[in-house]
């Protein structure tokens, strides 16, 4: 990142952060009882995204392909789960604190500093702490169970994956994916939803046979992890991918890369992919006493499939949307131009329909019979309110790819306007050629 770039940065940051609050992205969570330190909200616009992203992700690594069933498991397990996957030894992270402005940080995350980064004080000794949440199950604390919220999607995947085999004629090789609610006890947050307690993933548990060739396999799904990006409007040439050396890798993991994309605060992970072998399925067999063998029938041989795992946060993938669509645009008047510019795919509103203004009943009732013809189809957003300009500005904030206008014309002739978001071009377009025009323009 250039240096004039990186002053920007707190900048960009803040206008994407008050944009998501202003317009229904994203909120503070429990903002009215002063909020909860890196827990947010998404707003109504924020769900339409995350929608959107959920619904893609979903239609093009499950519905895409053959070799691909989906699960969506639960959040609590039963704890020995977290036991059997090595999370309780070591799902664990240091903590040092500042011993003026008690602020803490991971040791691991400060690099050479030995003061902190923030007042310059000296830290406290490292402590270990787990990154998993507790809880506890039944009513009664004391005789309760203690179970955690899921640290990661991937165990109900290991713990179903018996369940699939027996319910399904997957064979191998074949993948599971799951969408679902983490939790992680973070303490360094920050960076808006780049880093939160609660999130959300987007995982895969592809099982192969061990004696594949694993490497190839596993590229194969960097590249079509990769080709995703074009899927949901992200930028390839903003992506890295970052081999983790031996000493850095997870516990379960033999191979794995973290694709980093560049944020506005700089290069951070976004997605990753590990080869995780047969660590969590041997593991469950012993700690469970079930077999977790596959019996091969090409092969006539039985085994414990090793498994690639592609992974995915929604939220940072959100951010990443987010940071990347948005625009700032010098107009020719001298204003300045807010504009999201989401691919039509992910878009929360495909469009919206006004009329040219709205207290001439016959341009009302038009719109409202082109705005509820294009509902039945797409997600449309309808504003009758303040001037046409203020109206266009608006749906340039939320990224809405079209906007229609009925005029005046339209009542003699069947046309409308239809201006293009990027562009700010306007053409005229047939009513009764309207849904197959959107149909066409828009990402499937
Ligand atoms: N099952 C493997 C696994 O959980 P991970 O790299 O720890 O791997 C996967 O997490 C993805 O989940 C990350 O690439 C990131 O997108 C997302 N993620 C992890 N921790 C997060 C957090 N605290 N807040 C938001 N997203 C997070």
């Amino acid at each position: 990142m250039k240096k004039e770039e990186k002053e920007n940065v707190p900048n960009i940051m803040e206008k994407i952060i008050s944009l998501c609050k202003r317009r229904g992205f994203v909120y503070p969570g429990s903002e009215i009882y002063g909020g909860l330190a890196n827990t947010y909200d998404y707003g109504p616009l924020g769900t339409e995204l995350k929608n959107n992203i959920k619904k893609a992700w979903w239609k093009y690594f499950i519905q895409n392909r053959d070799d691909m069933v989906g699960i969506d498991g639960g959040i609590l397990l039963n704890p020995k789960i977290w036991e059997a996957s090595g999370h309780v030894e070591n799902f664990k992270d240091a903590l040092i604190e500042c011993k003026k402005c008690h602020k803490r940080f991971r040791p691991d995350k400060l690099g050479d500093t030995a003061k902190c980064p923030e007042c310059g004080g000296e830290f406290t000794p490292a402590k270990t702490f787990s990154g998993m949440f507790k809880t506890i199950i039944g009513p009664v604390e004391e005789e309760g169970l203690v179970a955690y919220l899921r640290p990661e999607t991937a165990q109900t995947i290991f713990a179903d994956y018996k369940n699939v085999l027996s319910s399904t004629n997957m064979k191998i090789p074949f993948g599971i994916g799951q969408i679902g609610k983490a939790f992680r006890n973070e303490i360094t947050t920050g960076q808006f939803i780049f880093r939160t307690l609660e999130f959300e993933q987007m995982e895969i548990e592809y099982f192969i046979n061990p004696v594949s060739d694993w490497n190839k396999i596993f590229e194969d799904w960097v590249n079509y992890m990769h080709n995703f990006m074009d899927v949901i409007g992200l930028n390839r040439k903003k992506m890295y991918n970052h081999e983790i050396p031996d000493t850095e890798r997870a516990f379960y993991s033999k191979r794995t890369i973290d694709m980093e994309y560049q944020f506005p605060f700089g290069q951070e992970e976004l997605w990753a992919i590990a080869y995780r072998t047969d660590y969590d399925l041997s593991r469950h067999q012993k700690y469970s006493g079930e077999s977790m063998e596959y019996f091969d029938e090409k092969e006539n041989k039985k085994y414990i499939p090793h498994v690639i795992e592609p992974t995915f946060g929604v939220d940072r993938t959100f951010l990443a949307i987010m940071s990347e669509a948005y625009n700032e645009e010098r107009l020719e008047n001298g204003e300045t131009r807010i504009v999201v510019k989401f691919n039509s795919r992910v878009a929360p509103y495909k469009a919206a329909v006004f009329p040219l203004v709205s207290n001439r009943e016959e341009l009302v009732s038009k719109a409202r019979e082109i705005y509820g013809g294009l509902k039945k189809n797409f997600n449309v957003f309808w504003d009758d309110r303040g001037n046409i300009g203020k109206r266009y500005r608006y749906q340039d904030e939320i990224g809405t790819p079209y906007c229609v206008t009925v005029d005046y014309d339209t009542l003699k002739d069947g046309t409308v306007t239809v201006r293009d978001r990027d562009t700010m071009k306007q053409e005229r377009a047939e009513i009764s050629d309207l849904t197959d025009w959107m149909k066409n323009n828009l990402e499937k």
